[in-house]
């Protein structure tokens, strides 16, 4: 089986060029002019660019969470990112104090097996560094290929972990060749916090924000960039939503120390105000760390245009506004924190992004994808066109436009927090190592298709 793409730009993290791509089965067989299209299947993507295949390197499927679990599984959440670009995801795979990575490791396979249309590895959770669990971790990332572990300093008394059992993490993914993560937040200062506006009577969406000022995300992603220095390892901050946060991550890069930095969609284009909508509408805007005032988003902007962010995450974690975000009528902690972002960070990303002037085209590939695959050991394999790399591309039109809407979402939720937004740009077709995922806007993919990367471990990028 072989596919000829002829007529389209190509682009990558470094270049933009006129060229046709020659697919065989999986990969990618040659890039250049007036190839031999013989017995091949010639899609044509004149007025196109052909992107590599979006990478996600943040996303919540099926994960029990907040008294509930996420809408959307391996089955709708996959199937979802590829409508909107992405062919690879990373997702978070929880663990919990006392059980063993092995078996954490084993329930996340078990979610994705059968379902994921599109290529997926897994983060890993660190709930507690102790002997076991270090040593484990020699397993993880050498058998399992998961060269990414999560510690999250937010949630108290739920996810969150202290001090020591972030450092001592640090201290072994250096060794392993792992890359750190955290959710940077001071839990015990936003748990002070929550307690104190729930006793005041104050109650309303817009408390999860208030509670969480922007000073608890600064410090904690000072304290974490401090702490990989000390541990002379390496640290990516997900989830990034504001100016005090971007400045802890700009001063540790500055002093040489190897710390990254992920923002989302909704922090980009969304603000705390939305938080206010009347009828209890403002839970459908709850995320950890919370959408802040809109200056921050240009902040953002910079960040990623400047280098001092690399990617853009989802975040994706779903939850109805029926029955779901609804649990926190009247307490505005019981609100299941997440959104459904999977589908639109790509087109958000290119339409805000390249279609307002804000980042060239080149960084829109580099930030949607490249990064993912280089910090997460997926490159060149992945997060690229060239020769023998994965066939995983896009097709994208960026004359059309679309307004964004849960009536033609593709996610399992009953909401889209970007309704009505007009967009620039439309993924045409999709393809996965080679296979048609999307095919002219419609889904031809298949459930199980979508396979578990092994990584590579991490080396600085
Ligand atoms: O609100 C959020 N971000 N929900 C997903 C879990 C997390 O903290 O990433
Ligand atoms: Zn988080
Ligand atoms: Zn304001
Ligand atoms: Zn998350």
């Amino acid at each position: 089986m072989s596919i000829l793409i002829r007529g389209g730009t190509v682009v990558t993290a470094s270049d933009t060029y006129q060229a046709e791509i020659l697919i065989q089965g999986e990969t990618i067989a040659a890039i250049g002019e007036h190839l031999d299209a013989d017995g091949s299947e010639v899609i044509d993507a004149s007025g196109c660019y052909v992107f590599p295949g979006g990478i996600d390197p943040h996303t919540h499927l099926d994960m029990p969470f907040g008294g509930t679990v996420t809408a959307d599984d391996f089955e709708s959440g996959t199937r979802a990112a590829a409508f909107g670009g992405t062919t690879s995801i990373i997702d978070f795979c929880l663990t919990n104090k006392g059980q063993s990575l092995r078996e954490a490791i084993s329930i996340w396979h078990e979610k994705a097996k059968g379902k994921a249309s599109i290529d997926y590895g897994f983060h890993l959770m660190i709930a507690e560094a102790n002997d076991q669990v270090l040593e484990e971790l020699e397993y993880v990332v050498a058998e399992e290929g998961i060269v990414s572990l999560k510690v999250f300093m937010a949630y108290k008394n739920v996810l969150q972990a202290d001090d020591e059992t972030l450092f001592k993490t640090l201290v072994r993914a250096k060794e392993l060749g792992a890359l750190v993560q955290v959710h940077a937040e001071n839990g015990d200062v936003i748990d002070y916090l929550t307690k104190k506006a729930l006793a005041e009577g104050n109650t309303d969406p817009i408390y999860h924000a208030l509670t969480r000022p922007p000073e608890a995300e600064g410090e904690a992603t000072g304290r974490a960039a401090a702490l990989a220095a000390m541990a002379d390892s390496q640290l990516y901050v997900v989830h990034v939503s504001c100016a005090e946060a971007v400045k802890r991550i700009a001063e540790a890069r500055e002093k040489g120390w190897q710390v990254y930095g992920e923002t989302c969609p909704q922090y980009l284009a969304l603000d705390i105000h939305s938080l206010e909508k009347p009828d209890f509408e403002g839970a459908k805007y709850v995320w950890s760390p919370p959408l802040r005032e809109q200056w921050n988003q240009e902040v953002l902007w910079n960040a990623l245009r400047n280098g001092i962010l690399q990617t853009v995450g989802s975040d994706q974690c779903s939850f109805n506004f029926k029955g779901q975000k609804e649990l926190g009528r009247g307490d505005f902690t019981k609100i299941p924190n997440g959104g459904p972002i999977i589908e639109d960070r790509f087109g958000v990303v290119y339409s805000e992004g390249v279609h307002a002037g804000r980042i060239s085209l080149n960084q829109f590939v580099d930030i949607i994808s490249t990064k993912s695959a280089k910090l997460f050991g997926m490159y060149p394999r992945k997060g690229t066109i060239a020769i023998g790399s994965d066939a995983d591309l896009v097709i994208f039109d960026p004359g059309a436009t679309r307004t964004l809407s849960a009536k033609t979402h593709h996610m399992n939720v009953d909401y889209n927090p970007f309704e009505g937004m007009k967009v620039h740009g439309e993924v045409v077709s999709v393809l996965l190592r080679g296979s048609y995922v999307i095919r002219e806007k419609q889904f031809v993919g298949e459930a199980g298709a979508g396979e578990f990367v092994k990584r590579a471990k991490f080396t600085r990028p």
